[in-house]
């Protein structure tokens, strides 16, 4: 018997522009898969690398940021800080020897709401392909 693998993703959505796309493509009755949790949060300059490590070590297979398009964001730099912060975060999870592509940046309007769904979609699709957390499976332990 082969069990499914059900990847567990956290979105961090801006509440301007992708937490408003969300919304949208509910209104529009656009399905997203269910293994995508949403928090909104006032801008993705809030979030902090601790942030989406932190969701990596306490079992989420992947984890994304999602912000205004570049140059839209309404704390004028918040979603540029954190395509950096983003890309920073990539580094240190390959440099531990967990996939970099379980950690993504997307930027989106609130008129978005097809490719919020979308996005959703693409995640959870190649969360899928690489499988579960090595964090999760336990297969990173420290060699002392
Ligand atoms: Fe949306 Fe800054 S207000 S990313």
């Amino acid at each position: 018997m082969t069990e499914t693998f059900e990847p567990q993703i956290l979105a961090f959505c801006c509440k301007y522009c992708a937490y408003a796309a969300a919304d949208l493509a509910g209104s529009m009755r656009l399905s997203y898969p269910a293994n995508v949790k949403v928090i909104q949060v006032p801008c993705t300059g809030r979030i902090d690398i601790l942030h989406l490590l932190r969701a990596i070590e306490d079992g989420a297979d992947g984890v994304y940021v999602a912000g205004c398009l570049e140059g839209e964001c309404h704390f004028i730099s918040g979603n540029l800080s954190t395509r950096k912060r983003v890309a920073y975060v990539k580094k240190t999870l390959d440099s531990i020897g967990i996939e970099p592509e379980r950690a993504e940046m997307f930027n989106l309007s609130s008129a978005m709401g097809p490719r919020f769904a979308e996005i959703a979609r693409e995640m959870t699709e190649r969360i899928r392909k690489l499988g579960p957390s090595p964090v999760r499976c336990g297969e990173l332990r420290s060699e002392k």
